[in-house]
């Protein structure tokens, strides 16, 4: 994938620690073997340590040099729990409450990072997206400027010319009913992220209409928030409404909207909510044959990300290599 190989580069040049929080997985297990022969991101695995070296005997995954930590044996457990208190001490926590939170490794291991003992965590290869992202929103918060956390998908998959196709979708994982504002803020920080990935920005506000076509408050959001977002971006090309075929199909966007600039040539999809979104994504990976990586998190103050639990080792290395790129 584009910028794969400079990731790997940067990360050797400057290497980093990733928490898994399920240590025992042998996906997490064959992929953490994988990280430690490159010698460029080094993985933390959460769980019984005793667990941990069977499973990875059993499958014969060679572990050697992963730091392993049991959460309650944790020689600064209390140091955690403390440090965890203090930052939900206004919902009235209190270390016996926090405690067994505490105890979960997606809460433990996301006080890891907020604390500077590792630098970025991948989880959610059997915890849900909510309870791997939950902990994040809770503890790692929304980095200044931004309102909301959201999520983009990169989409890849070879084209006739044996250059990568890459696409961008959002948000397509988080915000189950994002607003015109919400939608704004997806746009900009889903640009940002495809920009990483090699792809020069062009941004469809997606709806089932295209430039007023259909009236329905669902238009007039899609509507309004491209609007707003061309206001706000006035750098970054924009258009919308518009129905999925006018934004890709140079055909059909000549028919429809001949005068917008980025209809029939889109590559960053914005999604009117995560319905949308989350079936978009995955009819491109399953009848379109891309690879997808993600949900990437955004608008977080580090970098955690969410695994889908029907992931296989290669896709925790991709996403490990994403989520630590971008610590
Ligand atoms: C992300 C999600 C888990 C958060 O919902 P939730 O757990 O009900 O969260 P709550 O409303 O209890 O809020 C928990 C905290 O997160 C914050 N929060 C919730 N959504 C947020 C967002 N999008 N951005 C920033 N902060 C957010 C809340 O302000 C709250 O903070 P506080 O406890 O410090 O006051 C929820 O939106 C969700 O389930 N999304 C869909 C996930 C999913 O199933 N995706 C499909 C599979 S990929």
């Amino acid at each position: 994938m584009y910028g794969f190989g400079s990731m790997i580069q940067q990360l050797k040049k400057n290497p980093k620690t990733i928490v898994f929080t399920e240590g025992s997985d042998p996906r997490i297990l064959e992929a953490a073997s994988r990280l430690l022969a490159g010698n460029f991101l080094t993985p933390i695995l959460l769980g019984n340590e005793e667990e941990i070296y069977k499973v990875a005997e059993d499958e014969g995954y060679n572990i050697r040099g992963a730091n392993i930590i049991d959460p309650e044996k944790y020689d600064r457990f209390d140091e955690v729990v403390d440090a965890f208190c203090e930052i939900r001490k206004s919902k009235g926590m209190t270390p016996e409450k926090a405690r067994p939170i505490i105890s979960q490794s997606n809460y433990f291991g996301t006080m890891l990072v907020q604390m500077g003992i590792a630098d970025c965590l991948l989880g959610g290869a059997t915890y849900s997206t909510a309870d791997t992202v939950r902990p994040a929103l809770q503890i790692i918060k929304t980095k200044p400027g931004n309102n909301i956390v959201s999520s983009c998908f990169i989409l890849v998959r070879p084209s006739a010319t044996g250059e990568n196709e890459v696409v961008a979708m959002g948000d397509c994982a988080i915000n189950i009913h994002p607003t015109e504002d919400d939608l704004v803020e997806i746009c900009g920080e889903t640009a940002e992220c495809a920009k990483i990935f090699g792809v020069d920005p062009q941004v469809a506000f997606l709806s089932f209409s295209t430039n007023g076509s259909a009236k329905d408050p669902d238009v007039t959001k899609m509507h309004n928030a491209a609007e707003k977002a061309k206001a706000k971006y006035p750098n970054l090309p924009i258009d919308g409404e518009m129905q999925f075929d006018a934004a890709v199909s140079p055909a059909v966007a000549r028919t429809k909207v001949p005068d917008w600039k980025v209809a029939g040539h889109a590559n960053t999809f914005i999604f009117p909510d995560i319905n949308a979104g989350n079936i978009g994504y995955k009819i491109a990976q399953r009848f379109g044959n891309f690879a997808a990586y993600g949900p990437i998190l955004l608008g977080l103050n580090a970098p955690i990300n969410d695994l889908s639990r029907g992931c296989n080792a290669l896709e925790v290395y991709s996403m490990a290599i994403i989520t630590a790129a971008l610590a």
